[in-house]
This record gives structure tokens, C-alpha cells and sequence, in this order.
């Protein structure tokens, strides 16, 4: 970690001689390192006696926003950041193989090789998003691993409100949409033998600006900037959402699906409304009405036919959502 980078990430004028006392070194070879950082781009200004002040800026480097994140575990282990991967979903599975502990995270600018749902491509151009995995080792049982994207949803809704004031919606599974269009997907990747979950790779793609949003999909798809005047840094809402995503993960490990439930269905926009059903496995779609979320995270589907079906995986359609007439 660059130690005169995390000093000067509260933004605020840190004096040359409090960063060479706490540093141990001199304030000639502090003002050097502001010279290398200032090279390589990072926005410091000096100002005299006040000394250097990193001003306002949208990086995602780890040194920027570890001294304000408050978890016990996520976003903490191994934190790898990089400019350009092809996919972070892929690159945690590697820490995972290396020994990388519960909690770890990595997070890039750019991905190649973005992943979505239902072998999706996800366009994660630079610096437009929030593109980030990461790698869970919870004690649930299999068949319920589909709790924890609800944790996810949960904990990015929650972190759009906190840091952007934006009321995003949980589009069952795992989209979160805002103003009948799409800004962030969930991507859950976990490795399970018989009886006990592995490894889960927690993927989480959140458009923050337009670039982000590929012109075909401008109906669909829309990005944080779209709804507030002045978008936060995407540190802010990382750091808001690995501390939401502890304190439901947390819940779910201790409680189950109970402990999530009444925070996710309230935040449900699938719930009550019309849905069109595509069965991922194949088979005829069906409309119907969405009447509740089961235990074991399905969605129960009243038919026109007046039927109860319960909806595992598949492509659900919301109508007045993502361009569902
Ligand atoms: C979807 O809605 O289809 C899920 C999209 C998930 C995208 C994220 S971006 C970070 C992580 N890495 C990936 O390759 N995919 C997920």
C-alpha cells in the first residue's frame, strides 16, 4: 500500500511534517513521493505550510478507501486492483485456487471479458462502473446458496440510497433496476461438493456512467448518473456496499432466508406485478402474476391458468420494466 497515498485520502491538507513524523522518513523524500504520485496522475496539490491535499477524485485504487471501510472481513484478505481484466468473477476464482481467504475482493476499471447471466457478455468499459467479485466461504448449505444474491441486491440497493440517494428496486433474481430500467447485475458463481458450499464468487456490475450503457441497450439499461446531480465516487459506494453485503451475509448465515426475507420482499419490484416466465431449462413461457419469493429463493407464479408454479431459474420479465410493455 502507498503510505502517503492512504494519508492523503481523507482529502483534506495533511502537513509535510505529520506524514515524514508517521512515516519515519523525511520530508525531502515525502515531497519526492507527492512528485511520483503527481506524475502518475493523482490529482495532489501543495499548499505551503498546510502541506498536500489529494483533491476530489473517482479512483478505486485500494489505498484510496481501506482506511474508511468499516467490515470485519469483505473487502479485506487478499484485494487485488487492476486497470483491465477480462473478467473479476474469473480472476477471484484464481485467489480463490491461491489461498485467498473469506472476504477477499478484486475490482478493476475495465473488464475484457465481462460476464453476465445465462452465458451474457457484461460491457464494462473504464471507469464507467463499479465491476467487482468477491470471493465468499460461507457456512450455508447448498441448496440455499441462492440467499446470498439476495444479500448482494440488498446491499447494493442499500448502498445507491446511502451514498446517492438513488431507490433502486430488486428485480427478482438479481437485477437491480430504477425507473423501469437496469443498473446493476449480480452474477453468483459458487463451486459446492456434496453437502457444503466451496467457494461462492460474488460478482457485482454496476453502471455509474452513460459510457457505460452500450446505445442498443439505452431502453434497458440505465446508470447512477442518470438519477443524481452529482454522482458519488465509486469508493464511497464500494466501501457502503461491502458493509452492507457483511451485515447480510452475516444474517444469512445466522438466520437463513428468514432473516433476509422482509428486507427483500419490501424491496421487490416483482412481487404484485405482472411476469412473463422464459424457463432457462427450456419449455413454454407463461404469464402470471408474482405472488411471493419461497424459502429456497424461488419465485411462486400464479398463472393466467390459475395455477402455482414455482419459478428456480429463468428469465422473468417484469411488465413496465426493462422495456416489458
Ligand atoms: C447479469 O445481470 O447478467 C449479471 C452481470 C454481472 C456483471 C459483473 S461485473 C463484475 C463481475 N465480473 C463479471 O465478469 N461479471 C460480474
Amino acid at each position: 500500500m502507498d503510505e502517503v497515498l492512504a494519508m492523503l485520502s481523507g482529502e483534506a491538507y495533511v502537513s509535510g511534517e505529520k506524514m515524514s513524523e508517521a512515516l519515519g522518513v523525511t520530508r525531502a523524500a515525502v515531497w519526492k513521493r507527492v512528485r511520483q504520485l503527481q506524475d502518475a496522475g493523482w490529482p495532489i496539490v501543495s499548499g505551503g505550510r498546510r502541506g498536500y491535499r489529494l483533491l476530489p477524485h473517482d479512483r478505486l485504487e485500494p489505498e484510496t478507501w481501506q482506511g474508511a471501510l468499516r467490515t470485519r472481513a469483505i473487502g479485506r484478505g487478499t484485494v487485488r486492483y487492476e486497470a483491465s481484466l477480462p473478467s473479476t468473477n474469473t480472476a477471484v476464482k484464481d485467489m480463490f485456487r491461491e489461498g485467498a481467504p473469506h472476504g477477499s475482493l478484486c475490482l478493476c476499471e475495465e473488464q475484457t471479458a465481462g460476464r453476465g447471466r445465462l452465458g451474457r457478455t457484461w460491457v464494462s468499459p473504464a471507469g464507467a462502473g463499479l465491476w467487482q467479485s468477491v470471493l465468499l466461504l460461507p457456512s450455508i448449505p447448498p441448496e440455499r446458496v441462492s440467499v446470498l444474491t439476495f444479500c448482494a441486491a440488498l446491499a447494493m440497493a442499500e448502498a445507491l440510497e446511502e451514498t446517492a440517494g438513488i431507490d433502486a428496486r430488486i428485480k427478482w433474481p438479481n437485477d437491480l433496476v430504477c425507473g423501469g430500467r437496469k443498473i446493476c447485475g449480480i452474477l453468483l458463481e459458487a463451486s459446492v461438493e456434496p453437502g457444503r458450499v466451496e467457494c461462492v464468487v460474488m460478482g457485482v456490475g454496476l453502471n455509474v456512467r452513460p459510457e457505460a450503457v452500450p446505445p442498443e441497450l439505452t431502453g434497458q439499461a440505465a446508470c447512477v448518473a442518470d438519477f443524481c446531480a452529482e454522482v458519488p465516487p465509486r469508493r464511497r459506494i464500494l466501501c457502503a456496499y461491502l458493509e452492507r453485503l457483511e451485515h447480510w451475509t452475516d444474517a444469512a448465515e445466522q438466520g437463513g432466508f428468514n432473516a433476509v426475507a422482509p428486507a427483500l420482499k419490501a424491496c421487490c419490484v416483482t412481487l404484485g406485478s405482472r411476469v412473463l416466465v422464459t424457463p432457462a431449462a427450456g419449455g413454454e413461457p407463461f404469464a402470471g402474476t408474482a405472488a411471493d419469493i419461497g424459502g429456497d429463493g424461488s419465485l411462486l407464479v400464479r398463472t393466467d391458468a390459475g395455477e402455482e408454479r414455482h419459478v428456480l431459474a429463468g428469465d422473468v420479465s417484469v411488465r413496465g420494466v426493462m422495456g416489458y410493455a
